[in-house]
């Protein structure tokens, strides 16, 4: 059985969606970089271990990074989910678990990386906004795109509706996402995303997968 281990920085409402969707993983632990993340009340209340490794107690981020990936390494993970996990994250960090780390942001990247996407992209006139689950490499919100997912932005949305919107559809693809690299369908080779076996976009919002090449 393959084990997670999830970082989270806040709420948690992503490490839910995958922590309930009954997926055969060992989630080792949910770790968060912030001692008050609402998450890890929850990932606590499902028996799960968790961990804080906070950020203000380091001089700086490659010190932290180094702390953190100890806290990580010792559950052997093999895939490492951020999940609202705010960190800028240092290149040895990210080189250390290529292939084995992901992440969900929400836009459709590359559009809009960084902070207050859903603003953004209601002030740029975009009529599709969405999320996207990639593996992390050096770039912020960057990295070899393995799914997306579309919602329409409508007249007169307001930053907390679309937000809402394409909340709902982040705890959809993700724990799918998830359940892909679980299932070894899923992997990146040589910078490029793998994704094997029926891998149909449904209803709802627009779920696209990437395609095998
Ligand atoms: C989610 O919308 C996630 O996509 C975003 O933070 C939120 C966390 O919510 N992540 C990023 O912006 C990463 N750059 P959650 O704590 O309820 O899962």
């Amino acid at each position: 059985m393959k084990s997670l281990v999830i970082l989270i920085s806040g709420r948690g409402s992503n490490m839910r969606s995958i922590v309930d969707a009954g997926l055969s993983a060992d989630i080792r632990a949910v770790i968060s970089n912030r001692p008050d993340a609402a998450g890890l009340a929850h990932a606590r209340e499902r028996g799960i271990a968790t961990a804080v490794v906070d950020h203000m107690a380091f001089p700086d981020r490659a010190h932290f990074d180094r702390a953190l990936a100890r806290e990580i390494d010792r559950h052997a993970p093999d895939l490492v989910v951020l999940a609202g996990f705010m960190r800028i994250l240092t290149p040895e960090f990210v080189d250390h678990y290529r292939g084995r780390m992901i992440n969900i942001h929400p836009s459709l990247l590359p559009a809009f990386t960084g902070l207050h996407t859903h603003r953004r992209a209601i002030e740029a006139g975009c009529r599709l906004a969405g999320a996207t689950v990639h593996f992390v490499t050096g770039e912020l919100d960057g990295g070899p795109i393995i799914a997306q997912a579309a919602v329409p932005v409508l007249q007169d949305d307001t930053e907390d509706a679309l937000a809402a919107r394409v909340l709902a559809q982040e705890h959809i693809l993700y724990p799918q996402v998830v359940r892909w690299f679980i299932d070894e369908r899923l992997a990146l080779r040589d910078g490029r995303v793998h994704l094997h076996g029926e891998a149909t976009p449904s209803s709802a919002a627009l779920r696209v997968p990437a395609t095998d090449v």
